[in-house]
């Protein structure tokens, strides 16, 4: 194909929405004609879309999967997490260390970065994991070295566990101190895993239940709070870009909302299933929830939406973290694997959102408020920023990568019809509203 007409698209801007025929050649964005009452001017082109009554998004970004590869391929590829991804219009994931080998040589992001070159639906960028100071000599290293400087391109900044998840990579004593310096030397944006280990090992030691719900109470919402006052301290202390992943409680969301307020260079994202799921689906779900941070009380969730609402939250971003069905269904159930495959069902959950309703089948009384243009910023233009990650959105000259959303179709959420090669999700036989296609990326 060399020209691509989508025509009658509705494109959805941080500045309001604006209906538009969009012509791409050799996958450039050639012209976009803006359509007013004024004459309409006639474009051709080999093929064409017709997409009235369909909402354009530059590709969704997802800053925060774990694709797996190398060594954990039974869960999933970058081939296979890549298609998961596309087929929910996210065209450029942003992927965690803890594979195995792990990230934190040039060595082993350089053969990350090889696998991924042909992954071309789907632009795949790493994040440097630092667990040990030798880490952190690495990725000066890198940072500093001519020669690396395309390998540098595709990193998209450090990733710090403060305590244990899967793949143990918890920073060794006074590693997260110097990842916050070196990070803020070297202007690179630290993502941090915020769950403070002592607290989890004395709920752990103090636990006598079996069931899975008491995953909530070992990994409770004071340790997630303890984390985040620690890594906004080190963020204050050393003037490091601190970026909270997966946030999940009413308290840290405050302590990031302090810590903006106070000029800090504070940014946070939440994941789908903080937002969507509680302590009350474990009874369904089983260790299909679990997942680290773990499910919260219902009121967590809503203070995530009003954080949403508010603009204190940055981003929204998968947690994407396949396990086959098999291994969760380790006995004791405790033990079972943490992580959930979301990076399919993220924007489709929002859309739902966004056309005003809500996809939880048996909690439906809740509605929060989030426009097409929310899902923009946060799951695009904010991301983008936060991780340099240079996409350009959808402006002439510039490379066609577009999301085509068709904002009223139905359709139930299957895990085995969903591409991650896990085959399962938390959201099985969930309705939502809005399916995303890729239509034009070169
Ligand atoms: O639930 C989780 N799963 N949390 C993490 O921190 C890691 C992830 C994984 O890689 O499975
Ligand atoms: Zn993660």
């Amino acid at each position: 194909m060399t020209s691509l007409l989508i025509r009658g698209g509705t494109v959805v801007r941080p500045t309001g929405d604006e209906r538009a025929d969009i012509l791409i050649n050799e996958g450039v964005i050639d012209e976009i004609f803006v359509r007013t009452t004024g004459p309409q001017k006639l474009l051709a082109a080999d093929q064409t879309i017709e997409a009235n009554g369909q909402l354009l998004f530059p590709g969704f970004i997802d800053c925060h999967v774990h694709f797996r590869e190398p060594g954990m391929e039974q869960k999933g590829t970058m081939e296979t997490e890549s298609q998961s991804a596309v087929a929910g219009g996210v065209t450029t994931v942003c992927d965690m260390p803890n594979t195995n080998p792990p990230t934190v040589s040039i060595a082993a992001l350089r053969e990350k970065v090889r696998i991924a070159e042909s992954m071309s639906a789907c632009d795949i960028r790493f994040f440097f994991g630092v667990t040990q100071s030798e880490h952190i000599q690495e990725l000066r290293h890198l940072w500093a070295e001519q020669e690396f400087v395309s390998l540098r391109d595709r990193c998209c900044g450090v990733k710090l566990y403060l305590d244990h998840s899967t793949g143990n990579q918890k920073a060794a004593k006074g590693v997260a101190e110097e990842a916050f310096r070196t990070c803020a030397e070297l202007k690179i944006p630290l993502v941090v895993h915020c769950e403070d280990p002592v607290l989890n090992a004395r709920a752990a030691k103090l636990n006598t239940r079996m069931d899975i719900s008491a995953h909530s109470l070992i990994r409770a919402p004071e340790s997630e709070q303890r984390a985040i006052t620690v890594a906004v301290e080190l963020a204050k202390g050393t003037g490091a870009h601190l970026h909270v992943a997966h946030l999940s409680t009413k308290r840290g969301l405050e302590l990031v909302e302090q810590a903006k307020k106070d000029g800090l260079a504070v940014t946070c994202e939440v994941a789908p299933h903080h937002l969507f799921l509680s302590t009350e689906d474990y009874e369904t779900l089983g260790t299909l929830g679990k997942m680290n941070p773990p499910l919260r009380t219902p009121d967590h969730g809503e203070a995530l939406w009003a954080g949403i609402e508010k603009g204190t939250i940055d981003c929204v971003a998968s947690d994407h973290a396949p396990h086959t069905f098999e291994e969760k269904q380790t006995v004791p159930v405790l033990t079972a694997p943490s992580g959930v495959p979301g990076v399919e069902t993220m924007i489709p959950l929002l859309l739902t959102v966004a056309a005003g309703r809500w996809p939880h089948p048996r909690r439906r009384s809740f509605q929060p408020k989030l426009m097409y243009a929310d899902i923009r910023r946060l799951c695009f233009d904010n991301p983008n920023r936060i991780f340099s990650l240079r996409q350009t959105a959808i402006e002439q000259g510039s490379m066609a990568n577009l999301v085509l959303v068709q904002p009223e179709e139905e359709w139930e959420i299957r895990g085995a019809q969903l591409h991650s090669k896990c085959r399962w999700t938390p959201y099985e036989g969930w309705k939502v509203v809005g399916k995303a296609t890729v239509a034009g990326r070169w």
